[in-house]
């Protein structure tokens, strides 16, 4: 028997796996909207949110993605795919906009959100190209979480999806366009019940391989 969990969060933990086969269903918009609005208070650095989710429904373009895919059908067949982008566009755009949206949400004016700003700028502004595009993704990452998270929670499933040909990816959905990079695609959908991993129990590392403790 399974030790009584002290959240909410371990059986919809357990229950959730990176689906490799989804059947026809699919993900109502209401549902849709609500993975989307959760994935929109991820934390990220700053709260800069360098990325983008892209919503795909068109099944010619995930045909198309597929190929750029290893042939993984999942990345076809599904409700909707998501594709997660780092936001490559100049890094002051992102902070000027920020500190722009904070002056409309908070009582923070003049000399101190200039300092914030100052800060944000003097430590993320300097970033070349190849480091926005790490440091942009490791915020993609945890929106990727929050999302995984939001959909189990509506007994919504998704896969993860790493193993693509991001550069691919950027070409076909011309993301040079909109100064996005690829990061990460994730289908989501509902699992077919021949999915030949659906059954498989959990492997993990034992909590004690995982955790250190400094005491
Ligand atoms: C960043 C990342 C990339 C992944 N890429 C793939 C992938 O390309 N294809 C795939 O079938 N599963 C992929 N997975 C799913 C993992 O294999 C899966 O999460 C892991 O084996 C743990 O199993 P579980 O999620 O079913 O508990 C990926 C997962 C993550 C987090």
């Amino acid at each position: 028997m399974q030790a009584e969990s002290l959240t909410h969060l371990q059986p919809m933990l357990q229950w959730r796996y990176a689906v490799r086969r989804f059947s026809d269903e699919i993900v109502s918009d209401t549902k849709l909207n609500q993975v989307l609005k959760d994935t929109r208070l991820s934390p990220s650095s700053y709260g800069l949110q360098p990325y983008k989710l892209l919503v795909i429904k068109n099944r010619e373009i995930k045909d198309k993605l597929v190929e750029a895919s290893y042939g993984q059908e999942k990345i076809t067949l599904n409700s909707h795919l998501l594709v997660l982008a780092a936001d490559m566009s100049p890094i002051t755009e992102m902070v000027e906009q920020y500190v722009l949206r904070y002056s409309l949400h908070n009582d923070l004016i003049g000399k101190k959100l200039n300092a914030m700003k100052q800060t944000m700028l003097s430590s993320v502004a300097k970033f070349d190209k190849p480091t926005q595009y790490q440091w942009a993704s490791e915020q993609a990452y945890i929106a990727l979480s929050t999302l995984l998270l939001s959909a189990a929670s509506l007994k919504v499933d998704a896969c993860p999806v790493g193993g693509i040909d991001k550069d691919k990816f950027d070409q076909i959905l011309e993301l040079d366009k909109f100064r996005l990079k690829t990061v990460i695609a994730c289908p989501i959908g509902y699992r077919h019940p021949l999915d030949h991993v659906a059954h498989a129990n959990k492997v993990r590392k034992p909590i004690e391989d995982l955790v250190i403790k400094v005491d």
